[in-house]
């Protein structure tokens, strides 16, 4: 039987706590074929970029996938730096300041090309089979745009965690972090991108999932190197609570990814077992075009939804708005390192 390909996938982080088990369900999801992570490229947010380079490369090294390279990307905002970072639930170095021991140092394992001009040569080696991932401020993405306008046409798909349907904040009173950490960024991507962007916005993270925090203590019970590091720099975060439930946001990006990746294999007649039965991750979404408010006093870095189409602009995002949980619970399973 001739053996389908599967989507090569580069993700584009803020590494980040989030983004770390998000990383590891892709990277689980590359282990047993079915995407190929074909480079990280890292972007400044949760923390300074050169964190995010030392986060994805200790997260790389804990299962064993050193070999896919990684790509420092941009440090600041395009245009006004944002210096608030995401401290408070990332700590200083965007690993929940755990004290982990010391891993090589970073600058000898990172490529030495731009992430943003990685981004552009890969798209144009491989046109119209990469997947990109977005999991944090959106400057490195609005760059190969500014470079080369055509980069989205040149994309299988977009997925990018960010934004909100509902004016809900969760760094100021009105905006999502990703977005407020480069707003700019996030009106080039969503306003000139040329593919639809599966959106994962801040409210369906915070109540289209329900996860206690006694089962993410569950999830984190596995013993492997994968817990071992997610339960050490999540342990601020869990003990603090800051919510009601435990909180995922790139990890819904990511699933959502990944699961689009497999029903199409499956649908295509790849290998059996592959998306077979799985079912759709995403049970509602709402395909609309929106933008990012820059101006607003209060508002600056919201998401705005022309719900009533008085734009009249071609949608731009398809918004996941409610998931199957339980579907969603055997991602986070395999993320921990556990089986899917
Ligand atoms: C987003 O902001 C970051 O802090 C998280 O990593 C996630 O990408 C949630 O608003
Ligand atoms: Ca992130």
């Amino acid at each position: 039987m001739v053996k389908m390909s599967v989507p090569k996938v580069i993700i584009d982080t803020d590494a980040g706590i989030d983004d770390a088990l998000a990383i590891f369900m892709a990277l689980a999801a590359h282990k047993r074929g079915e995407i190929e992570v074909i480079a990280v490229t890292t972007v400044h947010g949760n923390t300074g970029v050169h964190h995010v380079n030392n986060n994805v490369l200790r997260i790389l090294k804990t299962v064993d996938l050193m070999e896919i390279p990684v790509y420092s990307g941009a440090a600041k905002s395009l245009v006004h730096p944002w210096t608030h970072s995401g401290e408070m639930f990332h700590g200083t170095d965007g690993f929940g300041d755990a004290h982990l021991p010391a891993i090589p140092p970073a600058s000898s394992l990172l490529k030495p090309q731009h992430a943003v001009w990685t981004l552009l040569e890969l798209v144009n080696k491989y046109p119209n089979e990469i997947v990109l991932t977005a999991l944090g401020p959106l400057t490195n993405v609005a760059l190969a745009i500014r470079l080369e306008p055509a980069f989205t046409s040149r994309l299988a798909a977009i997925y990018a965690m960010g934004g909100n349907t509902r004016g809900l904040g969760n760094i100021t009173s009105a905006a999502e972090f990703n977005f407020i950490c480069d707003p700019e960024s996030a009106k080039v991507v969503l306003e000139e991108t040329l593919i639809p962007i599966y959106l994962t916005p801040w409210e369906t993270c915070l109540d289209g999932v329900t996860i206690p925090y006694s089962l993410r203590k569950k999830l984190g019970d596995i013993q492997n190197p994968i817990t071992e590091l997610m339960n050490k720099i999540e342990a601020k975060i869990l003990k603090k609570q800051h919510y009601e439930n435990w909180i995922t946001c790139d990890q819904l990006a990511v699933a959502w990814m990944i699961n689009d990746a497999k029903n199409q294999h499956s649908q295509q007649g790849g290998e059996k077992g592959c998306g077979d039965g799985e079912g759709r991750l995403v049970s509602t979404s709402k395909s609309c075009f929106a933008t990012v408010e820059l101006n607003g006093s209060l508002t600056r870095g919201q998401m705005a939804i022309d719900h009533r189409d008085l734009m009249n602009r071609t949608s731009n995002l398809i918004i996941m708005t409610s998931i199957d949980e339980q579907l969603y619970l055997r991602y986070l399973k395999m993320a921990f390192g556990g089986e899917f």
